[in-house]
């Protein structure tokens, strides 16, 4: 399964090697936009009997399959100090902290790394974000401390491992005790799911179904997605992308197919490496329903086509707009309890020579350019 930055990148892969023995790239001048972190949020908000599920009181006797889960596009993949502000990540903030903000469908790309399934842009050399198994167990700290909250993981699975694989990390992990296996009749409520505290859905992209791990789940039997390769804002549209052997959006719902909406842009870097479009950003995740590009009128026009909500949503950068907010009203929820906000990941601009660092990420990037460029 291919997934949106690395059909652009793959073709560069094959020079990763080359790359990384180049001299080091300086004076390439350039500017771009890194993410600083202006606020330092605290530590994961405990909410226990709050009587709110997925933040709000509203949403516990709503279907799983009925509201809007709000999702971080490669949630993984950051642009941080961790990474060197990587401008191959597509999101400011982690995890934990987009879960803490209301985040619930957690997006992320895995690969094979010497036997084990690590957390991979594209491929291992350009972003490496360590196991699979150390991000669930962050995930599963946060569930233990979050009873009543709901959370979606959606993997793809570049490297064709094995649902047996998969299950082997979720267990080690500890997190495959919240796993949720559909019981063929509908999706329940939140309530149910929290009560029952199977409170983890997992699709994963793709696998074959394995009834020893019935709670990893094949997604394209229980979700269809509209297009993921958007290079402008009035790119967006409704119509079913994935999987083929849907013929259309209304077809997929009657399925009983849930509708994911796909809503993060690239921008190019060269003429051939995309890159998350972050100079628009304040525009893709906006509320706005009266805004081309806009979060919310993408959202709005999917409703109005489909005739049901988006009841998954991908955004890059998650805390701009922020995005939550689209959620919210699909969701019809005013007053959301128990979140933490992260503020708008304030861009500057660095203008100058950017460097090769040793983690990677923009010199990786930079390198594949430069790279792209010599030998075009
Ligand atoms: C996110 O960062 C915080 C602070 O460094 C850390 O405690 C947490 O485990 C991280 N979450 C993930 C999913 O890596
Ligand atoms: C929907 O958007 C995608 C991505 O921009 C585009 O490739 C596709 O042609 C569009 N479909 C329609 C029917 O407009
Ligand atoms: C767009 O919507 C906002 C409210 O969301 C409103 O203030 C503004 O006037 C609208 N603009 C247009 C051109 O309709």
């Amino acid at each position: 399964m291919i997934s949106p930055i690395c059909t652009y990148l793959t073709t560069f892969a094959a020079l990763t090697a080359t790359v990384y023995s180049m001299p080091q790239i300086g004076d390439i001048s350039s500017t771009l936009s890194v993410a600083v972190s202006v606020t330092s949020t605290s530590t994961a908000a405990t909410s226990t009997s709050t009587g709110a599920c997925n933040n709000s009181p509203d949403l516990c006797s709503q279907s799983y399959g009925s509201i809007t889960h709000m999702g971080a596009h490669d949630s993984s993949f950051l642009r941080d100090s961790s990474t060197g502000n990587s401008v191959a990540g597509n999101q400011y903030y982690n995890a934990t902290v987009a879960l803490d903000a209301g985040i619930r469908l957690l997006q992320a790309q895995v690969h094979d790394k010497d036997g084990a399934i690590e957390l991979c842009h594209t491929t291992c050399e350009l972003l490496d974000a360590g196991t699979l198994q150390d991000w669930l167990v962050a995930i599963k700290y946060w569930m233990d401390n979050n009873a009543n909250e709901v959370v979606t993981i959606l993997l793809v699975n570049s490297d064709n491992k094995e649902a047996s694989e998969f299950g082997t990390v979720f267990a080690a992990s500890g997190i495959d005790t919240y796993g949720y296996t559909p019981s063929g009749s509908g999706w329940p409520t939140l309530q149910e799911m929290i009560s029952a505290n199977t409170r983890l859905v997992t699709f994963i992209a793709s696998i074959t179904a394995d009834s020893s791990y019935s709670y990893l789940l094949n997604e394209f039997d229980y979700v269809f997605e509209t297009a993921y390769e958007v290079t402008s804002l009035s790119g967006f549209n409704c119509t079913l992308d994935r999987p083929t052997s849907q013929s259309s959006a209304s077809a997929a719902i009657s399925s009983g197919l849930l509708p994911l909406m796909n809503h993060f842009a690239y921008t190019s870097l060269t003429s051939s490496i995309m890159i998350p479009d972050v100079s628009d950003i304040a525009t893709t995740n906006s509320p706005s329903t009266n805004t081309t590009g806009a979060l919310g009128l993408h959202a709005q026009n999917c409703q109005s086509e489909w005739g049901t909500k988006p009841v998954f949503v991908l955004v890059d950068f998650f805390n701009e707009g922020p995005a939550i907010d689209t959620a919210d009203t699909m969701n019809d929820v005013s007053d959301p309890v128990g979140r933490q906000s992260v503020a708008a990941g304030a861009a500057v601009e660095v203008s100058g020579a950017l460097r090769t660092s040793s983690s990677g990420g923009v010199g990786a990037l930079v390198a594949f350019a430069a790279a792209a460029l010599v030998f075009a």
